[in-house]
C-alpha cells in the first residue's frame, strides 16, 4: 500500500530508541524527511546513521535516487527551549511539520503514598503538558496545509492502569482526554488526525529495564522474569520496536485521513476487555 507520505516533514520525538525509533524507521522508509530528537547526542547520531542507510536503502529500492532528510536535535523535549530548538534546526520545516509523533520517557513506578508535588509535576510536564505543547504549536499550520497526523505514544495502562505506574495513569490520562476533544475540534475537517497509540509490552530497553528491577525485587532471573510476562500475553511474545513503527506509520498515512481521536491499542491481545 502507498501510505502517500513521502516527502512530508515529520517530527518523532524520544527517537534514539525503542518505539520512538521504530516509527522513524518506518516513515523515512515511506520516503518522510525526519527530526529525530533524544537527549543523548551520541546516541541520537547513532540512530540517525541507521535511519539514513534505511531511507537511502528504501529509496533505491522503490528506484529513486534521492533520500529522505534525517536532522537531529539533541535536546530533552519536556522543556521549553527542548522544543524552541526543534523547531530552529537549520534545513528542517520550523513548525510546519506534516506529521508529529510526540514520545518521551515514562515516569517512574512505585508507591502513590511516596509521590510529592514536584514528582507529578514532573509527570504531568513529559507526558501530558509536552505533547500538548507540541500540538499547540503545529496543528494550526497543518490545518492552513490542509494535512496533518499526530500521534501520541501513550500506554496501554491509559486502558488498563497498572497499580505501580501511577503517575503514568494519571498524566497520560489526562493527555488522553484532551486530545479526545481536540480531534473532533474544527481540525477534524481540515485534514487533520490526533490519536494516541497505546503500547502493551514491546521489546525495548525500557522494558528490560523494568524487568531487571523485577528480577531484583523477587530473586528471580531476568529470563524466568521475561518468560513469565511473555507468558501472560495472549500473543505468548512482547512486541517490536518495528511492529509498533509500522502501526505509527499507516495512522500517519493518507489512507488513514478517517481515523481520528483513536486510542490504538498494540499489546498482543493482553487487554482482556472486548472494547
Ligand atoms: N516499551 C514498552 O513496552 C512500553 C509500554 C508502555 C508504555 N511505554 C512508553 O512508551 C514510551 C517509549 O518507551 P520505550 O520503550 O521506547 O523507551 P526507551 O527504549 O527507553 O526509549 C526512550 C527514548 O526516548 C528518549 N527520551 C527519554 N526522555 C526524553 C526526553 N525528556 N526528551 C527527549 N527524548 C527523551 C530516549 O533517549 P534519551 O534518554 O537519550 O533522551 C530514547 O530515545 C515511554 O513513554 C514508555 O513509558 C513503553
Amino acid at each position: 500500500m502507498d501510505l502517500g507520505i513521502a516527502g512530508k516533514w515529520a517530527l518523532v520525538c524520544g527517537a534514539s530508541k525503542g518505539l520512538g525509533f521504530g516509527c522513524a524507521q518506518a516513515l523515512v522508509r515511506e520516503g518522510v524527511n525526519v527530526v529525530i530528537n533524544a537527549r543523548n547526542a551520541d546516541a541520537l547520531q547513532l540512530a540517525a546513521s541507521k535511519l539514513i542507510a534505511i531511507g537511502a536503502d528504501a529509496a533505491s529500492a522503490r528506484g529513486q535516487k534521492g533520500a529522505p532528510a534525517v536532522l537531529t536535535v539533541a535536546a530533552d523535549i519536556t522543556t521549553p527551549e527542548g522544543r524552541a530548538a526543534v523547531f530552529a534546526v537549520p534545513g528542517g520545516p520550523e513548525r510546519d511539520f506534516d506529521i508529529v509523533v510526540t514520545n518521551a520517557g515514562g515516569p517512574p513506578p512505585g508507591d502513590f503514598r511516596d509521590w510529592d508535588r514536584d514528582a507529578w509535576i514532573k509527570a504531568v510536564d513529559a507526558n501530558m503538558l509536552t505533547p500538548i505543547e507540541l500540538i499547540k504549536a503545529t496543528v494550526d499550520g497543518m490545518a492552513a496545509r490542509g494535512f496533518g497526523r499526530i500521534v501520541n505514544i501513550t500506554s496501554s495502562a491509559v486502558k488498563a492502569p497498572i497499580d505501580i505506574l501511577g503517575l503514568s495513569n494519571g498524566a497520560r490520562s489526562g493527555l488522553t482526554g484532551f486530545v479526545a476533544g481536540a480531534a473532533r475540534s474544527k481540525i477534524a475537517g481540515q485534514g487533520v488526525t490526533l490519536n494516541n497509540l497505546l503500547p502493551g509490552k514491546f521489546d525495548t530497553d525500557r522494558l528490560n529495564t523494568t524487568m531487571g528491577a523485577a528480577a531484583t525485587k523477587t530473586g528471580k532471573s531476568l529470563e524466568d522474569v521475561r518468560r513469565a510476562q511473555q507468558a501472560q500475553i495472549p500473543a505468548g511474545r512482547f512486541g517490536t520496536p518495528e511492529e509498533f513503527g509500522a502501526i505509527c506509520a499507516f495512522l500517519c498515512s493518507v489512507p488513514a485521513g478517517y481515523i481520528t481521536g483513536q486510542n490504538v491499542l498494540a499489546d498482543g491481545g493482553a487487554y482482556p476487555g472486548a472494547y
